[in-house]
């Protein structure tokens, strides 16, 4: 038998709803979590990632895409967080180098292409992937997965909060 991982799905109508739940999520984040942002190109992972970070930085700054640099790491109200994009990885010897595996149990780490991780996926992550809509371009829907229940208890807080 297999058992399937627990998930819920939301509706994001526009790239303001996007934010408001980016911000929301960024509120029940804390060091060792990981989100794995999955999801085509153009999906909306580093818009969502962007609007995350901006919400807990205390002084503003610039929230550019790592597509190139790789790895991008914010100082903010809920401790470091490191912001990935794994996508031009050129192998899991890599993830090392960067020194991702270590900031998986110190910072806050949200994860472009996690796919790139192969065996180094961390157990503990929520996954959370994105998907265009086929009729609106505005709209997305969002998919969280997780196997650590720490994960339920944080999700409920945000719907409550
Ligand atoms: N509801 C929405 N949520 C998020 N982004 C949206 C939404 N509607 C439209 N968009 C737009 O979609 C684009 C998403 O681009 P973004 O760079 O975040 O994609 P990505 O998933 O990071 O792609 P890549 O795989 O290339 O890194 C942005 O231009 C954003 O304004
Ligand atoms: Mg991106």
């Amino acid at each position: 038998m297999t058992t399937t991982a627990p998930g819920l799905t939301l509706a994001l109508g526009s790239p303001d709803d996007t934010t408001r739940f980016a911000h929301a999520l960024g509120g029940v984040l804390a060091a060792g979590d990981t989100v794995l942002l999955d999801g085509p190109v153009g999906a909306g992972k580093s818009f969502l990632a962007r609007a995350l970070i901006r919400s807990l930085q205390e002084i503003p700054e610039d929230v550019p895409s790592p597509t190139f640099t790789l790895v991008q790491t914010y100082h903010t109200r809920a401790g470091e967080i490191w912001h990935a994009d794994l996508y031009r990885l050129g192998g899991p010897d890599e993830i090392d180098e960067l020194g991702l595996s270590e900031a998986f149990d110190t910072a806050i780490c949200l994860i472009e292409w996690p796919d790139r991780l192969g065996p180094l996926v961390p157990d503990n992550a929520l996954t959370l992937r994105l998907d265009p809509d086929s009729g609106d371009e505005d709209a997305r829907h969002a998919r969280l997965r997780w196997r650590d229940p720490k994960w339920k208890a944080r999700l409920e807080r945000l719907r409550h909060d």
